[in-house]
């Protein structure tokens, strides 16, 4: 484990692995430009170790240029990329082949394209040392691959966090942050606030109940909380994005939790998919949802038993009831099935007294 600047990173892919996969794309560019003469055009500065080694593998004549594009800041990509800078070569009529150190969401390779297409060259190729698949988003054919890797953020071997880590001999990961992120489902009259009560203290979580967010900030008149309201005054529902801000202010407040318990959020697959982006902006994910599994009857009879004291009227009538009961199995049938694909669902039997259903809600949490 290492650590550079705010986060820790694990060891990921060996010297070795590295080593294998550069003489497999060496063997292939060997193979088709043996005789070509072409121009290496590495592009800094996370280029420079594999081009090097690319290079230095290479049978044939070649030259080699290095140029400067792309900024990159943080652990995500920012979207904005710049021109080739330092270009002391003409390219008219040469074979390019482009080395890059990895491909992400593809923005610097589209950049190099247009630029590329703009000039003379006889044609083009691209090597990447590393190729993440699930966050490529452009049509260009990669000609060439060391390794794919999944949608992880690396360092070493070229690669940098923030300026650090380039001179990394093998790639590191960077380290999940150990937190529990629960997002807690109950039906109607399943007793979840009350769990949710007992679950924070325990384990040192904070509830974020999306209800109790909206009032605070309609109450004290955030911007966040008018901006809501101005839909809210209008009867529409509320953007996700407004929703999602809200959350991630909370989140903000809580830099310390050891977790979070969501309540009320997410309601669809498009919420939840909003959510994981927003947790992992902090390094972490959604670890488990927890579904309290009451049987419809038992249902029924509580939330009648409760409307005689409640004075709620939604609380008092059966078909009311039954409604409510079925909307909550709609939206948790979504979620169920998004988060059962990625095996983080856990259905919890929501009758018996308080202490036996945070027993087996804990039993749970502490699997995790
Ligand atoms: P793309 O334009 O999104 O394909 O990203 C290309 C650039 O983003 C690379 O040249 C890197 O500088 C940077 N980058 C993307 N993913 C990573 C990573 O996991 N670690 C370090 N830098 C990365
Ligand atoms: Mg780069």
């Amino acid at each position: 484990m290492i650590q550079l600047h705010d986060l820790r990173f694990e060891p990921f892919i060996s010297e070795e692995r590295l080593t294998a996969s550069i003489d497999k794309v060496s063997e292939q560019i060997n193979r088709d430009y043996k005789d070509k003469t072409p121009v290496f055009l590495g592009i800094l500065n996370g280029a420079f170790m594999f081009a090097s080694e690319i290079i230095k593998r290479f049978e044939g004549d070649c030259e080699v240029a290095f140029v400067k594009l792309g900024s990159y800041e943080g652990t995500s990509t920012t979207g904005k990329v710049d021109t080739m800078m330092g270009l002391n070569m003409s390219l008219d009529n040469r074979h390019v082949i482009v080395i890059e150190d990895i491909v992400d969401t593809g923005n610097t390779l589209a950049a190099i394209d247009l630029i590329l297409n703009g000039k003379n060259v006889a044609d083009y190729k691209t090597v990447t040392l590393f190729f993440k698949p699930e966050a490529y988003q452009k049509g260009y054919n990669v000609d060439y691959i060391g390794l794919e890797i999944p949608n992880d953020f690396i360092v070493g071997y070229g690669l940098d966090y923030n300026g650090l880590g380039r001179n990394l001999t093998q790639v590191y990961k960077l380290k999940k942050q150990d937190m529990k992120n629960l997002v807690l489902f109950g039906p109607p009259g399943a007793g979840k606030g009350t769990q949710a009560d007992v679950l924070k203290v325990k384990y040192n979580l904070v509830h974020i109940s999306t209800g109790d967010v909206f009032r605070y900030n309609i109450k004290n008149q955030t911007e966040l909380g008018l901006h809501a309201k101005s839909f809210m005054d209008k009867g529409q529902l509320v953007p996700d994005d407004v929703t999602i801000k809200m959350l991630g202010a909370e989140l903000d407040k809580n830099p310390a939790a050891n977790g979070f318990i969501f309540d009320g959020f997410p309601r669809t697959a498009a919420q939840a998919e909003a959510l994981s982006d927003l947790l992992a902006e902090k390094n972490t994910d959604v670890t488990a949802m927890i579904a309290l599994e009451v049987d419809d009857e038992v249902l029924v009879e509580r939330l009648l038993e409760r409307g005689k004291t409640s004075g709620r009227p939604d609380d008092a009538d059966e078909a009311i009831i039954r409604n409510r009961i079925e909307v909550y199995y709609d939206e948790t049938s979504i979620l169920k099935d998004f988060y059962e694909k990625q095996g983080k669902y856990y259905g919890v039997t929501g009758v018996g007294s308080i202490e036996e259903i945070t027993g087996r809600i804990s039993k749970v949490i502490d699997s995790l």
